[in-house]
């Protein structure tokens, strides 16, 4: 997954116009006007034209769904509005292309691009925001807050010695070698300063203080705050094997992390991954991409069962098999040696590169030492507020109330975590919200691409409709008479189609697309 679909010019030439009723009410179609790919979509007598490629990675947005007066993408269901083009939801953080349309006999007619608007900042909100972790979640509130408007100062406060980055690419293409580091950070250092959003990195927040209403960074500096929001997301968990802290043993979570382990594999021959968790696994096809040799080694007997159930965990077994990597699964390992990684029977797996991909851990301790509630992460209401007054958090780090299950819930989920960021941003300004987020993630491993929707941890049932094995099938994971989740494989508009149907707590819509 990545890169630009570079979609080439197709389909007719809508400055000329395209007849009315060739413009179907809910649907989209692709052409093309001044030498750029648009869609054009309809809603009853408004027809709209905006730009055909997602800001994100260049997903083609002909593919995609129209849900109310927004195009949502097929890869990574970034959201834009059909009025506007702006991003309305994550991942995509800018916008596409909008145009002016005119309806002339009975012809949609493309005009010309429209301006972008400018944001005039408006006086309201808090006296200043501190968000302490500067992440998915951390990086979308404070670019949020601009966009609605915030005109105090924002301070984006980041432990990493980098701005926020792309995540998501450092255990694939860039692991892998395909995508450069000028890819990485999501934004320019210029970008911030232009809407003075105060960026500090390698800046840790040691101490809060919810009375006094001030955060206290490692330096000994004290920084004051009208509203605070803690997205400091997650943590690796090193499990106690011996040998773990040897350097040539790495977790993967930050840039640092990712390029340590490129630099390291230049020269090494054979690793041994230890975890079949998603970050695990997507490491294992980027260095198999690399040229190394690979050994995954984990208690389970099925990578991601726990996740994606038994048979997609299969699949996504023999699709790595096939690209040469080695399993041993159903043991622990016991230690790691400069050589080899011994197994809990005693078997030593050669390795001169060890990468440890046994989870995360939510980042709870500033929370906790606040005295703020926790519960296997910061407990947030539906408005994403924590215990104390003029505290939100969002991201890996939050536990908040499922509006689908009523049972709250802590994902780990890149979208969800720009798309709690973001409705932070708006709670904090006084916007009655809700985060009612249906849960989004994709895992990519070589050519395979899964994508998920919703959120089941358990389940009684799951129904499969199509083939896994030849991967075309959306697999709904069910509790009760309730579908709790769907994953879908090689078939993108189904993922779209069920995150709309969870979004209307459409039960029906989602047993025509998973019968069972
Ligand atoms: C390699 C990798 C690949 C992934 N791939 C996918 C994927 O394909 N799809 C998907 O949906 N999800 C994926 N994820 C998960 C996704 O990246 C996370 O869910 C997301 O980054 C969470 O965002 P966050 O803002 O909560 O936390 P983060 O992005 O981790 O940001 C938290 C930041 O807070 C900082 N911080 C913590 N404490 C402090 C402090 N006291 N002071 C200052 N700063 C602090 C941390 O240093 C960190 O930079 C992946 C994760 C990794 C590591
Ligand atoms: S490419 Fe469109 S959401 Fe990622």
């Amino acid at each position: 997954m990545g890169g630009d679909s570079n979609q080439k010019l197709e389909g007719p030439d809508l400055a000329l116009g395209m007849a009315m009723e060739d413009v179907p009410e809910g649907g989209l179609r692709l052409g093309h006007a001044f030498g750029e790919a648009v869609l054009l979509a309809r809603r009853g007598s408004n027809v709209f034209a905006v730009g055909a490629t997602c800001s994100h990675y260049g997903g083609p947005l002909a593919e995609g769904i129209v849900v109310g007066d927004e195009v949502r993408c097929p890869w990574h269901h970034a959201c834009f509005s059909l009025r506007s083009g702006e991003a309305v939801r994550a991942p995509a953080l800018n916008p596409i292309a909008c145009f002016d349309v005119a309806e002339r006999d009975g012809k949609a007619l493309v005009l010309g691009k429209r301006d972008a608007a400018t944001v005039r900042l408006a006086d309201k909100g808090p006296s200043s925001v501190v968000i302490v972790g500067a992440g998915a979640a951390g990086n979308a509130c404070a670019e949020a807050l601009r966009r609605e408007r915030y005109a105090g100062p924002i301070a984006l406060i980041g432990a990493e010695a980098t701005g926020p980055v792309d995540r998501p690419n450092l255990s694939k293409d860039y692991l892998a070698g395909v995508a450069p580091e000028e890819w990485i950070p999501l934004r320019s250092e210029d970008f911030y300063r232009e809407r003075e959003i105060a960026l500090r990195t390698g800046t840790r927040v040691v101490s809060i203080d919810v009375a006094a209403r001030h955060v206290r960074l490692e330096d000994g500096t004290s920084l004051p705050y009208g509203a605070l929001v803690l997205a400091t997301g997650a943590s690796p968990v090193k499990p106690p094997i011996a040998g773990i802290g040897a350097a040539h043993v790495f977790v993967l979570r930050t840039l640092a992390d990712s390029r340590a382990i490129v630099a390291k594999a230049a020269g090494a021959k054979r690793a041994v991954i230890v975890g079949a968790g998603f970050i695990g696994l997507e490491a294992a096809a980027s260095l198999r991409a690399r040229g190394l040799e690979v050994h995954v080694v984990a208690p389970e007997a099925v990578p991601l069962a726990r996740v994606m159930g038994d048979a997609i965990g299969a699949l996504v077994r023999a699709v790595h098999e096939e690209h040469g990597v080695v399993f041993h699964l159903g043991i622990a390992t016991q230690s790691i040696e400069a050589d080899a990684v011994v197994l809990a029977n005693g078997e030593r797996l050669a390795a001169d590169l060890v990468i440890v991909g046994a989870g995360v851990r939510p980042d709870v301790t500033l929370a906790e030492q606040a005295g703020l509630t926790l519960d296997r992460g910061i407990v947030v209401d539906e408005g994403l507020r924590a215990s104390a007054p003029g505290v939100w958090a969002a991201g890996d780090a939050a536990r908040w109330p499922d509006a689908r299950t009523g049972e709250s819930i802590r994902v780990e989920h890149w979208v969800v975590a720009e798309r709690m960021g973001q409705i932070a941003a708006r709670s904090l300004l006084g916007t009655k919200v809700r985060c009612d987020i249906v849960p989004f993630f994709w895992s990519a491993h070589y050519d395979l691409t899964l994508n998920y929707v919703g959120h089941a941890e358990r389940w009684d049932r799951i129904d499969v409709a199509g083939q896994i094995a030849s991967r075309n099938a959306a697999v709904a994971f069910r509790r009760g008479d309730k579908t709790l989740a769907i994953a879908t494989i090689g078939s993108d508009h189904a993922g779209l189609e069920a995150e709309a149907a969870m979004e209307r707590e459409d039960e029906p819509a989602l047993r025509r697309l998973v019968p069972g």
